[in-house]
């Protein structure tokens, strides 16, 4: 196993990932996971904040995998499915993936990825993996409206120990695979709100409604909108899952 053959487990630090990237540029080999019992400034996707209370499980992963940019966002839109798989097993949830990299369970979001890339002359160095997990958190002390805590869906304690190694087992598994090319497509299909269902794609105030078809080679979600343009929704972004009916095909 390389993912998790060193965790390094801190308190509080201001964001896993950031740990990470000094580690990765100090030469940390791949596999190295940081995790912490807190974050004082976890970060999310385009620039948003992550809160990061204590009960919530925070870690980041370096990897040096050798391949071209657009297989990086592939693989961490992909990485989602270990962090599903890990809650179905571990708490019993029947979780779903937003696109491009938010677990749900029950419309709750209860994780979170966020893949930062390093680059030099131009080619990427390393990445580093980072995942947020609302796992034992208390509801109270997360205050964005669609956050949610697997403690409070399911109603239990959590272990975080069997839930990291679950997690760090399959998502080692997964980027094995990757590494020898295989795309979890359709596994991810399976689990995605966003394909083969209606949504709506925004960017500031434009809006292009449509379905979602399938992930493109770089883990855009590609889209056939109401008037059969196909559209590609990328990291940029916002995509809305939408009730059916909202969507009105032209020709029916
Ligand atoms: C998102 O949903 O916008 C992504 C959230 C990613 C949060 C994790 S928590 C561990 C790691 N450290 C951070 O600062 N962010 C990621």
């Amino acid at each position: 196993m390389l993912i998790g053959r060193k965790v390094l487990v801190k308190d509080e630090v201001n964001s896993t990932n950031d740990v990470a990237k000094a580690l990765a540029v100090e030469g940390e080999p791949e596999g190295t996971v940081v995790t912490a019992a807190r974050q004082t400034f976890g970060r999310g996707r385009t620039g948003r904040r992550w809160e990061s209370p204590q009960g919530g499980l925070y870690l980041s992963v370096i990897l040096r995998p050798e391949l071209p940019a657009p297989d990086l966002t592939l693989f961490t839109v992909l990485s989602c499915l270990p962090v599903a798989q890990a809650m179905e097993e571990v708490c019993r949830v029947v979780p779903s993936i937003k696109w491009p990299n938010d677990v749900r369970v029950e419309g709750k979001k209860v994780a979170g990825i966020l893949g930062e890339v390093c680059y030099r002359g131009g080619e990427p160095r390393f990445m580093v993996l980072g995942i947020g997990i609302d796992l034992n958190t208390d509801p109270a002390a997360l205050t964005a409206p669609e956050a949610g805590s697997l403690r409070e869906i399911c109603k239990r304690d959590l272990d975080p120990e069997r839930f990291l190694n679950v997690l760090l087992f399959r998502l080692d598994d997964m980027y094995a695979r990757f590494m020898k090319g295989e795309r979890e497509l359709d596994l991810y299909a399976r689990y995605s709100e966003s394909i083969g269902r209606d949504v709506e794609v925004r960017l500031g105030d434009q809006r292009v409604r449509g379905r979602g078809m399938r992930l493109d080679a770089d883990g855009a979600l590609v889209l056939r909108s109401e008037d059969g343009m196909i559209y590609r929704a990328t990291s940029v972004h916002d995509v809305v899952p939408l009730d059916r009916g909202q969507v009105r095909f032209e020709g029916g």
